[in-house]
């Protein structure tokens, strides 16, 4: 009989605990909003391809103009996952790089810059003390 209970006090909790979660996650005043801008700084007046994608977003394939930015914002989600990578194609070289990954930008930037040159994407930390890093063509 007591143990019945019990379950029925789990299972209560656990749907308890399931749509207040849900709920959460919904919620994007709570998380944290970021933004990835990549701006061109190929020479020569080259175009950069850039086709972005997160595990339930993608977000299509755009042409960045010289000199041009392309950026996009969204929520992290509150699970701390938050992942999008983008392959960025140029006449100098090619590569799939993570754009931001929340467990190693979440300190580092909620702006996240980069800048595509002709040997790669070098990634600019807009916090102070934050860390850049160099994506180096594939
Ligand atoms: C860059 O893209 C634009 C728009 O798609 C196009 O008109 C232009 O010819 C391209 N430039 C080069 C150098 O490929």
């Amino acid at each position: 009989m007591l143990d019945k209970n019990k379950y029925a006090l789990f299972l209560l909790l656990l749907a308890l605990f399931l749509s207040v979660a849900a709920a959460l996650e919904k919620d994007e005043s709570i998380t944290v909003k970021a933004s990835v801008w990549v701006r061109n700084r190929l020479p020569s007046g080259q175009n950069v391809t850039i086709h972005c994608q997160s595990k339930d977003d993608d977000l299509g394939v755009h042409t960045i103009l010289p000199n041009d930015i392309y950026n996009f914002e969204f929520h992290n989600n509150i699970w701390g996952t938050t992942l999008f990578f983008c392959r960025v194609t140029t006449s100098y070289g090619q590569g799939l790089y993570d754009f931001y990954k929340y467990s190693r930008d979440k300190k580092r930037c909620t702006v996240c810059v980069y800048r595509v040159t002709k040997d790669g994407v070098s990634a600019l930390s807009t916090v102070p003390g934050g860390t850049d890093f160099f994506f180096k063509w594939q």
